[in-house]
């Protein structure tokens, strides 16, 4: 079976935590985790991989600088491989947000990189106020006044939807698999 490289970028462990369930939804197959704030991948890791999944956490409008990095960096490889892109947001909590035309961070994204991914998609990530430090706990309880969302400073909630983050991974599953087909010679 195809290797699955799952490149994940996280402050607060949301996006960490999607990459984790959809790794370990993958039975069988083979899969290898990065952590962009970490390290980024190697050439032969990428070049090995079948398919590539990219998650990034969205702060103040724009994807984690490590995930914007790597997808500059390896923008002609990434052209070549099955490619799936996640972005994880708070706009994301609402309904029909979830593809490209209802959710304005992952439409940016796609057309900043010039990106044409065979999957796409944005998941709901989590409220923390009590993480936040004073100046961020400020601004988010600001934006989600203004989008109709929980302004006690106390609220923890998470808005991920696991099975769509489940449906996803197994979706991945199948890119992987027709992409090992298409290496296959022919007999
Ligand atoms: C400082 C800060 C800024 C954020 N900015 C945005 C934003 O501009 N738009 C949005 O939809 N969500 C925003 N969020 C929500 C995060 O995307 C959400 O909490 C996500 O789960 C973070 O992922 P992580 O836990 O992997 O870091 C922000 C969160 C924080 C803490």
């Amino acid at each position: 079976m195809e290797t699955l490289l799952i490149c994940y970028a996280s402050r607060d462990g949301q996006a960490a935590k999607i990459a984790g369930r959809i790794a370990a939804r993958r039975i069988g197959g083979v899969v290898q985790c990065c952590d962009l704030s970490r390290r980024q991948p190697a050439a032969a890791e990428l070049a090995g991989a079948g398919a590539v999944v990219v998650i990034a956490a969205v702060r103040y409008g724009r994807h984690l600088p490590e995930a914007e990095h790597f997808l500059q960096r390896e923008a002609a490889m990434l052209k070549r491989k099955p490619l799936a892109i996640a972005s994880v947001n708070l706009s994301a909590r609402k309904p029909g947000r979830h593809g490209a035309e209802g959710n304005a961070y992952l439409r940016r994204w796609l057309a900043r990189h010039a990106l044409q991914p065979a999957l796409a998609t944005a998941f709901a990530g989590r409220l923390d106020y009590p993480r936040y430090r004073w100046f961020d706990r400020l601004m988010i309880r600001l934006i989600m006044a203004m989008s109709g969302g929980p302004t006690d400073p106390a609220a923890v909630v998470e808005y991920t939807d696991w099975a769509a983050v489940d449906a996803f991974a197994d979706a991945l599953g199948r890119l992987g698999e027709r992409a090992g087909d298409a290496q296959r010679p022919r007999m």
